[in-house]
């Protein structure tokens, strides 16, 4: 429901969970803008989706520094992702209606932020910090 705002869990690593809470904002931005112009839609989707590919990429990186064992299989499913964000451009530029097609990339993307945050990056997280626990 609209009127529920979504909670992110948390991983402990303070520039990836605040990647995370300004992906949220941004995919509800995106919802918003749906209800002005197709221009402003348009705008508004090319940020979400180079800024998802951004933190898939800096998450990636992150998991590399610290030897995460897990990387490849992390990787795989952040591919699916950015698969899955190409086609939502795809559907757009194909002349979609932005209402309807911004409100399933909202409720798809945020229930899929919660649940790979809770399974995935949050192992990332937990790895970390029990390697440095200690030092
Ligand atoms: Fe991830
Ligand atoms: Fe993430």
């Amino acid at each position: 429901m609209d009127c529920v705002p979504v909670k992110l869990p948390v991983i402990g690593i303070a520039a990836i969970d605040n990647q995370h809470q300004h992906l949220l904002e941004m995919v509800n931005r995106l919802h918003e803008k749906s209800f002005f112009s197709r221009a402003e839609v348009a705008e508004s989707l090319e940020e979400f989706s180079n800024y998802a590919v951004t933190h898939f990429d800096d998450e990636e990186f992150f998991m590399e520094n610290i030897n995460f064992p897990g990387i490849e299989q992390h990787k795989a499913v952040h591919l699916v992702l950015r698969e899955k964000v190409d086609e939502f451009n795809c559907r757009f530029e194909s002349g979609e209606e932005a209402k309807s097609l911004t409100g399933e990339l909202k409720d798809w993307f945020s229930n899929w932020l919660v649940t790979h945050i809770t399974h995935m990056d949050s192992a990332a997280g937990t790895f970390f910090q029990n390697a440095h626990r200690g030092k």
